[in-house]
């Protein structure tokens, strides 16, 4: 195992020493020798199992005392051996040994750690080593979190991308819809109209004919009685005075239907306006109207929509952003109604604030639900209908205008957003906000 072999690549396998090795004999390998670097040497029983450690610095005490080395030389190593010593177990993890270590170090550090396996014998490691071993792990696990961190920076902006496409899909179908329905009748209407221009002409050929055979010095009454009767039967089929009223109607039917086709498509281009920069004097009103414009055709026929729209202030915002705060929490009320249900759109102002609420009379959020519906992916639909996006690209939009989004619901009632923007924004990190709708 990865963890099992860092440790064990910190032991360096020296000999311990027996408990009955002599201090004398102790000193002698010890601070001479080979075992320079180490700080300390484990005391080791027969069966293997470590004892305790024998640092130089104890050694050196000893030594250093009067007389020390004639009174205490040929004592066992057993009576003067630390049984506190660090020991780390050589199947543990570097970060988990790196922790004990430090924990129960002395400072200043006179002493190796003692690598055992399951209480016996493997090695001797410098502290210092171990730190070293566990910084490498943290870079390494630094890089591995950035690398992670980047995929889904990426990953998120797909989805955020997908969350838009999505409403783009829907838009577009619903204006789709909305521009077919008067178009369907313009064109029906100028069918009609072509058949009533045959109509037209063919009276206006026979009136001329009566004419010319008026006219024509040669002509006899009985050419003209045959025009007259001919004019005669033509106006009894069609009737001119109704036909140009029939036509005035079918004009103005017409006209309607193409003043709501260009109304459309006015509406669509103030939707998703490209300038993605922050605009004065924007109404929330016609933000309201805009959105419901465009999610007419997912709402109609299921859900009645009340605007109570106040006397709002202009203020400064990026309208366009805004639209799709409002559509996205028109869309989610309409999601929530199952069967037929209302919604209900308010804006107020005070002193400071314009506020905009969006309530619907659908299934509501459960407590437990509430708390997370703002959490990026979030979702209680089906996969292909929700990304769990739009509340959360709602709230960072909300909030980039200085602004914040407050909700409130009751499972079986309905649900109510509020929006509140302050009527002075201040024009902090627009680049941010720039950063959300690109
Ligand atoms: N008006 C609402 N009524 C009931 N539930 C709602 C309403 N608005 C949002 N939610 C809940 O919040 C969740 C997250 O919404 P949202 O972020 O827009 O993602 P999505 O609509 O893609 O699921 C929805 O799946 C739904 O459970
Ligand atoms: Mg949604």
């Amino acid at each position: 195992m990865q963890a099992n072999s860092d440790i064990r690549a910190l032991a360096r396998t020296i000999p311990p020493f027996a408990p009955g090795d002599t201090i004398s004999d102790v000193a002698e390998r010890f601070l001479g020798g080979d075992l320079q670097q180490i700080l300390s040497v484990p005391v080791v029983d027969e069966a293997g199992y470590v004892l305790g450690t024998i640092s130089r610095y104890q050694l050196n005490d000893i030594f250093m005392t009067k007389f020390g080395r004639d009174l205490y030389g040929s004592r066992p190593v057993a009576q003067f051996m630390s049984q506190k010593c660090l020991r780390v177990e050589v199947s543990a993890p570097v970060a988990e040994a790196a922790q004990h270590v430090t924990t129960t170090m002395r400072i200043p550090l006179s002493e190796d750690f003692v690598v055992c396996d399951g209480g016996r014998y493997v090695g001797v490691g410098a502290v210092l080593g171990l730190l070293a071993a566990m910084e490498t792990q943290v870079r390494k696990g630094a890089d591995q979190l950035s690398q992670a961190y980047r995929q889904l920076q990426s990953s998120q902006a797909q989805l955020v991308q997908s969350e838009k496409m999505a409403s783009l899909g829907q838009m577009v179908a619903g204006v789709a819809h909305e521009i077919n329905t008067p178009l369907g009748y313009v064109k029906n209407n100028v069918e009609v109209m072509r058949e009533f221009g045959e109509q037209l002409r063919e009276l206006v050929q026979s009136c001329s004919g009566l004419v010319d055979a008026l006219l024509d010095p040669h002509g006899s009454d009985v050419v003209v009685a045959k025009k007259l009767a001919e004019i005669e039967d033509l106006r009894s089929m069609v009737d001119p005075e109704l036909l140009f009223s029939d036509m005035q109607t079918l004009f103005g039917d017409t006209n309607f239907g193409l003043e709501q086709i260009s109304a459309l498509v006015l509406g669509l281009k103030d939707f998703s306006r490209l300038d993605q920069s922050f605009t004065d004097n924007v109404s929330l009103n016609d933000c309201v109207d805009s959105a419901l414009l465009i999610a007419r055709n997912a709402i109609k026929n299921k859900v009645e929509v009340i605007r109570q729209l106040g006397d709002v202030p202009a203020i400064s915002c990026m309208p366009s952003q805004i639209n799709q705060v409002l559509l996205n929490l028109v869309t989610n009320a309409a999601q929530a109604i199952e069967g037929t249900g209302k919604i209900l759109i308010r804006t107020w102002a005070d002193v400071e604030r314009v506020y905009v609420s969006v309530q619907d009379n659908g299934k509501g959020i459960s407590a437990e639900n509430l708390k997370k519906i703002f959490d990026p992916f979030f979702t209680t639909k089906p996969v292909g209908e929700g990304t769990g996006l739009g509340l959360s690209i709602c709230w960072k939009i909300i909030e980039q205008h200085g602004g914040v989004i407050r909700v409130a619901s009751e499972p079986g009632r309905g649900t109510r957003f509020v929006i509140v923007l302050p009527r002075q924004t201040q024009h902090v990190e627009m680049a941010a906000v720039a950063a959300i709708a690109s």
